[in-house]
């Protein structure tokens, strides 16, 4: 348990303790966080941690988000004297780690950071002011005294493309920043609870990591070489110590799944420019749900002949718009002019902006990738002040267009491949007609929902199958709520007709459809014969499909005689 955990009325905390020889984790912890980026919402809400290693050098690994400003430099002062930091480690660059390297060099001026070579440019954009730097690359080592040799592993995409991880060859701590993490805030230092942490754990993988599978497994190599390790020091959440071999097999394991899908998009932006990261973050996920692979690249990328290897191996290419000019805009132009001349007809495409000071316009890229003939699945996404829930809802949204776009031979294939007898038993399975509808913030979703059963009395219980890869998906995590509109067999037809319907990205589900709001704020759809409102209790993975348990919090009937529509299949193999 911790050395000192004080609870503020603003929920923020901090948490310092010993982990290892001479190594101290500075935890803060950000109870109430709800969101992170896109499709991101928190349950347990988020810590952001750094490590101070006190060799005969002192090294500071990562800082903080920079609301913990006060408590964090408070923290580091009672530990020791800030201009006493020899080296300060980035991790990566992502704000919520080095939101405080401003105030760092501020009180240790001569303090060399170490990153990639990656890192330091964007830091030198982020801090305005000189610093000395030390550029490390995979296998360089740094030694800090009594012992504390550090080696650098280079981690690209976990989940920024300037990612490293830290071993410390003393305590054999690995210090992986992003990666291995959770959202998951809890004055517990480490993972000692696996069932507590293992849904948080699967959550992160799927939105921060899974798009980058390949690059997991580079780095799970990479990671072999070093010797053994104690603990995986985590940037968020608790860190593994209890539990380290079955979850890093865990990330083994699903990215070795995603590797194994046959159809891979590429995805080239810059990171932190503009809003392209969670906009980028957002298809991605979208993109997940259909079971194709994501492959992300920065634009700024030197390497050209990996940029054509990666756009002759994808079947669809997605692009959020660099600057217009200035210094990234010249490299980016020639990596978007080597993806344009590897670009064929089959290729599907999508484009975006950023949102940045200065994106260049979708529609001249847009007008060239139409001359070779590629497929669009959703018009360019036009970014022209800060996303909002609705924004995000339509990248994802656009991201499953494009997934099921490319996977729709797969999809048939699979419904033709049950046996005939067992495909017209399982059709002999009967349920009712419902719909399901969710909002969260200003963004809103519906689903004709059939796969629906009570499942509990105490509590009142149902549970509801979902496709991986329906847009409701991301409004039925742990804590959502919802409202099960159950239709009337003599009146379901219209409203069965209009949620049946293709709807293009962001498109709002609801209009026309007479509804009023739920004590939960989700709709009610007024044609309805009943209605029931939900709460997430838990959700279980099966296969193609999330089994949401949900606990039932209210209900009405609004004509007590009416039956239930009922739906009977022929077949088992389709809805
Ligand atoms: Fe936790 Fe990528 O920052």
């Amino acid at each position: 348990m911790p050395a000192v955990a004080e609870r503020t009325h603003t929920r923020l905390t901090l948490q310092t303790l010993n982990i290892a020889t001479d190594t101290t984790v500075i935890r803060c912890l950000d109870w109430d966080r709800d969101r992170f980026d896109i499709e991101f919402p928190l349950q347990n809400g988020t810590t952001y941690n750094s490590f101070l290693i006190q060799g005969e050098q002192v090294a500071l690994i990562d800082t903080s988000h920079e609301k913990f400003k006060a408590l964090y430099l408070q923290a580091l002062h009672g530990l020791i004297d800030p201009s006493r930091i020899d080296y300060l480690i980035i991790s990566h660059t992502e704000p919520d780690h080095s939101g405080l390297v401003k105030d760092l060099l501020e009180l240790s001026p001569n303090v060399v950071v170490v990153g990639s070579k990656m890192a330091i440019q964007f830091l030198e954009d982020m801090v305005h002011r000189p610093f000395k730097r030390q550029l490390v690359k995979n296998g360089d080592r740094l030694d800090l005294g009594q012992g504390h040799v550090l080696e650098f592993v280079s981690a690209p995409n976990l989940h920024w493309p300037d990612t490293i991880f830290s071993y410390d060859h003393l305590s054999q701590v690995l210090f992986t920043c992003d990666a291995f993490g959770m959202h998951y805030c809890d004055d517990y230092t480490y993972d000692e609870d696996l069932e507590l942490i293992e849904t948080d754990f699967k959550i992160y993988y799927d939105c921060l990591m899974g798009p980058n599978a390949r690059s997991v497994l580079s780095a799970l190599k990479r990671m072999q070489t070093l010797g053994e390790i104690s603990t995986i020091a985590t940037g968020h959440g608790p860190l593994l110590r209890f539990n380290i071999s079955p979850l890093t097999e865990r990330y083994r394991q699903w990215s070795e799944e995603q590797v194994k899908a046959e159809t891979t998009v590429a995805l080239f932006y810059i990171p932190g420019y503009g809003y392209s990261e969670p906009i980028a973050q957002a298809i991605a996920n979208g993109i997940g749900k259909t079971g194709v692979l994501v492959e992300t690249m920065d634009l700024r990328t030197t390497d050209l002949s990996e940029v054509r290897e990666l756009v002759d191996m994808a079947s669809g290419l997605i692009i959020g718009m660099p600057p217009h000019d200035g210094e990234d805009g010249e490299i980016t132009h020639a990596t978007l002019s080597t993806i344009l001349a590897a670009t064929r007809h089959h290729h599907t495409v999508g484009l975006f902006e950023s949102g940045g000071s200065d994106d260049e316009s979708v529609y001249p890229l847009r007008n060239k990738f139409q001359d070779v003939g590629v497929t669009e699945v959703f018009p360019p996404i036009l970014i022209k002040a800060p996303p909002t829930d609705a924004i995000f809802q339509l990248c994802a949204e656009a991201g499953t267009d494009l997934g099921q776009w490319l996977t729709r031979d797969r999809t048939v294939k699979q419904m033709k491949a049950l046996d005939n007898d067992l495909d017209k038993a399982l059709g002999r399975i009967s349920a009712g007609l419902y719909i399901l509808t969710a909002r969260k913030g200003n963004a809103a979703s519906a689903m004709l929902a059939s796969w629906v059963s009570q499942a509990s009395y105490e509590p009142l219980g149902l549970t509801v199958a979902v496709a991986k890869d329906r847009a409701i998906e991301a409004f039925l995590h742990v804590g959502d709520r919802f409202i099960l509109n159950i239709l009337e067999e003599s009146n379901y037809q219209p409203l069965m007709r209009h949620f049946l319907k293709r709807f293009p990205p962001g498109a709002d589900r609801f209009a026309q459809v007479k509804t009023y709001p739920g004590s939960n704020g989700s709709p009610i759809l007024a044609d309805a014969l009943a209605y029931l409102e939900c709460e997430v209790i838990t959700r279980m993975e099966c296969s193609d499909h999330w089994l949401v348990y949900s606990r039932v919090e209210l209900g009405r009937v609004s004509k007590a005689d009416a039956l239930t529509a009922v739906h009977h299949r022929k077949v088992g193999n389709h809805y």
